[in-house]
């Protein structure tokens, strides 16, 4: 697929998440199949505030590429400010614009979602980006605010004519959040309504997920966001899926305790040792997902405050479960 002149050499994309996927983690999903990443969320405001803890966010992994920075914001003289500041400082390949953000504070401020309210706007934060990117600029958007204004389609269109690259729509409106089923029905519509590449979201949990959200939208790429979270190896499994070979079977407990751990030591290399911890305690429990037992782990992770302790619960954890 080619976002503008950007190839991505894959269907399958990491989705951005806020607090999850940092540097670390995304490395992990690279190594596992993703062909393309996607930074947090980085507040344009931020940027051209010059506020420390911004620049980090960005950062890309050496040989991370392709990948975006995602920035949100709704002024779009800071915005294509932001832009400019994100390529030189990053050096991403793509810049994303985040038009999907539900979180109150954000959407009540006209940014994320709140965007999709006001799509005369939206369509000169898009131009602006694309001015101080130098880049192709791609846009990721929901299904419309509520059920009573459901404008993806002609959302979509706009962005394209405002000369974005690609789009990812997330199938649920703003006032939905994360609950119900994500409507992939819209985005086969979007997909069908322009020309850009379509990136598919919403509830890919499994392999199989991934292949019908493809087939059923005719999207040219699907992005996953939750179903990775301490399963980074769905990449692996869709990848092969996709790819009409064996669906290989899940980690045993040992594979994921050790690719847990080799995410949180990069993570602490990059964020020091107590953010990385801090982090760690919910990205652990989330790879023990489904372990039998897995609740007294967990009770033991959501204390994590030093590297030696997450080395110890790795190395406990595979002398616990040898043959899972
Ligand atoms: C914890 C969390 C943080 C998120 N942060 C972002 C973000 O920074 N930018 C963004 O565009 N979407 C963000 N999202 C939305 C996801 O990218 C994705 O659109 C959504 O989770 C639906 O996909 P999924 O069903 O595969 O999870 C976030 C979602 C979650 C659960």
């Amino acid at each position: 697929m080619n976002i503008g002149n950007v190839t991505i050499h894959g269907r399958l994309a990491l989705a951005p998440m806020a607090g999850v996927t940092d540097l670390a983690f995304r490395v992990i999903c690279r190594e596992l199949g993703a062909a393309y990443t996607v930074t947090e969320m980085v507040s344009a405001k931020a940027l051209c505030y010059q506020d420390k803890k911004t620049v980090p966010l960005m950062e890309l992994a050496p040989g991370e590429h392709p990948a975006a920075v995602q920035l949100f914001g709704s002024d779009p003289v800071c915005m294509q400010e932001a832009a400019a500041k994100a390529a030189e400082l990053a050096n991403p390949d793509i810049i994303d614009i985040n038009m999907g953000c539900p979180v109150h504070k954000i959407a009540a401020n006209g940014d994320g979602s709140g965007l999709m309210r006001n799509p005369e706007l939206a369509a000169k934060v898009a131009e602006a980006v694309i001015r101080g990117a130098g880049r192709p600029v791609t846009v990721k958007f929901r299904k419309g605010w509520d059920a009573e204004h459901v404008n993806a389609v002609e959302f979509g269109r706009l962005m394209e004519d405002a000369g974005v690259s690609a789009i990812t729509v997330h199938g649920r409106t703003r006032t939905q959040m994360y609950a119900g089923k994500a409507d992939w029905e819209i985005i086969r519509q979007v997909k069908a309504a322009v020309q850009i590449p379509v990136f598919a979201n919403g509830d890919v949990f499994s392999a199989q997920d991934a292949a019908d959200i493809l087939a059923y939208t005719g999207a040219d790429g699907v992005m996953i966001g939750r179903g990775a979270c301490g399963d980074p190896w769905l990449f692996q499994r869709a990848k092969a899926l996709l790819e009409g070979r064996e669906v290989p079977p899940m980690p045993s407990v040992a594979q994921r305790a050790d690719t847990a751990l080799r995410q949180f030591r990069m993570a602490c290399q990059y964020k020091g040792e107590h953010i990385a911890c801090l982090e760690a305690r919910k990205s652990f429990a989330w790879y023990m997902k489904g372990v039998r037992g897995g609740t007294r782990w967990k009770a033991r992770m959501t204390q994590l405050s030093t590297m030696a302790e997450v080395e110890t619960i790795a190395r406990e954890l595979k002398e616990a479960y040898p043959e899972e």
